[in-house]
């Protein structure tokens, strides 16, 4: 078995109803999941919602408190990890300071095939099998260093490598067992930015290559956003939402996920539906009249949370009027952030022109881009994600 071979298939991942508790603790609450084989899987979420938890469940490092775990045909719920064929890659490598780069990378392959007495070099040396054997572990390694780009430094200890290249070490350890499914928790985190973003390109690099279904973690959106093709967002111990990336930038499912992607973050302002329209702080908003309009007869609670993107914000002679507060100049865009009817918002434009401090404006929506959330519940109400596209095009 070597890591260039792509003998076996990938494997699907089913969660089912999966909770966990710790104590009285209750972190996980009913997950269903189901990932497709050779699928690349982005776990979003902030600190302590739950996604390494829910990654030590499928690696079987921790039990589940209710639920039942399957990789591939099989039922794995009861299974030890060694047993389930899968990868973990930590934040922390996890590397062993006394072992080389090349024995750290074969190390799971000797923990699966030798004893501990052909470690001994005497005995192992009176051993031909032995011999055999640790000689085709080094040539899997160096095949799996290769494909990390560190067969150059395969004699090095881990405190003599730079922080991303023990990260690689990290990576070529997983690849080692050809594991069906590779589980990524925060790999990245501790790198720099130019190196982390170079990694990254490396990890889906990696995926298209071995085609293995992959899980990745992170409580990074743009990592998210960029890397995965399917994103889970989480938050406390409950799935958000599970989508693309644009569904997740166009239509999010609630008012937390809308907050947690995208940045500069998304305005979320409370609103009241009022004299047909919608109101804050009792000032009817322009244009939203119209969009009530075209919504049709819609229910709609009494306490709102309106969410428009700051890219989605016009300064210019016509809507509320506004007064800036702060103009944050990055190269060719400006982050401006201003008062309107006593609501805070954040526009996003390019920038061209020059705004100060205090500059009295008025700020416009483009209500196509616009969208509405139950303040109570955070919930997107669906009635206008029915009619997203209709209202796009009223408005476009
Ligand atoms: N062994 C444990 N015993 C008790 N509580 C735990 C244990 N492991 C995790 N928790 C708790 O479970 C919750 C989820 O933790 P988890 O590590 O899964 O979060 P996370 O989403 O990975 O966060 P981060 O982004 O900070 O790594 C946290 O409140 C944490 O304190
Ligand atoms: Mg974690």
């Amino acid at each position: 078995m070597s890591v260039m071979h792509l003998s076996k298939p990938s494997s699907r991942i089913e969660l089912d109803g999966i909770a966990k508790r710790f104590g009285d603790n209750s972190v996980l609450h009913d997950l269903n999941l189901s990932i497709e084989p050779g699928e690349f899987v982005v776990l979003l979420g902030p600190s302590g919602c739950g996604k390494s938890t829910l990654l030590r469940l499928i690696a079987g490092l921790e039990e589940p408190s209710a639920g039942r775990i399957r990789i591939g045909p099989r039922d794995v719920t009861d299974f030890p990890p060694r047993r389930r064929d899968v990868a973990m890659v930590f934040q922390s490598y996890a590397l062993y300071a006394h072992l080389s780069v090349a024995d750290n990378i074969s190390f799971p392959l000797r923990m699966r095939d030798l004893p501990w007495y052909y470690e001994v070099p005497v005995l192992s040396g009176m051993m031909p099998a032995a011999r055999e054997r640790k000689r085709s572990h080094r040539e899997q390694a160096v095949k799996a260093a290769e494909a990390v780009g560190m067969q150059h430094l395969l004699h090095r200890k881990p405190r003599e490598l730079s922080g991303g290249q023990r990260q690689r070490v990290a990576l070529a350890r997983a690849m080692i067992h050809d594991p069906s499914v590779f589980l990524m928790d925060e790999p990245l985190s501790n790198l720099d930015a130019q190196l982390r973003s170079h990694t990254r390109a490396e990890i889906i690099r990696l995926h298209q290559r071995l085609k293995r279904t992959f899980i990745y973690v992170t409580h990074d959106q743009v990592e998210a956003m960029t890397m995965g093709t399917r994103v889970i967002v989480m938050n406390q111990g409950r799935i958000q939402q599970d989508g693309t990336p644009d569904d997740l930038y166009d239509a999010p499912a609630n008012a937390f996920v809308a907050g947690f992607v995208g940045s500069p973050a998304i305005n979320l302002i409370p609103a009241q539906p009022a004299a047909e329209g919608f109101a804050i702080n009792g000032h009817v908003l322009p244009g939203s009249v119209q969009y009530r309009a075209a919504m049709g007869a819609a229910q709609l609670p009494r306490s709102l949370t309106l969410g428009i993107r700051p890219e989605y914000l016009r300064i210019g002679d016509q809507g509320m009027p506004a007064q800036i507060e702060l103009v944050e100049r990055l190269g060719t865009e400006q982050v401006v952030t201003l008062q309107a009817h006593g609501a805070p918002l954040r526009v996003k434009l390019d920038s061209e022109v020059r705004y100060r401090a205090g500059d009295r404006v008025n700020v416009s929506l483009d209500w196509s881009r616009v969208h509405l959330f139950d303040t109570e519940g955070g919930g997107r109400i669906e009635t206008c994600r029915g009619q997203t596209r209709s209202l796009k095009e009223k408005f476009a």
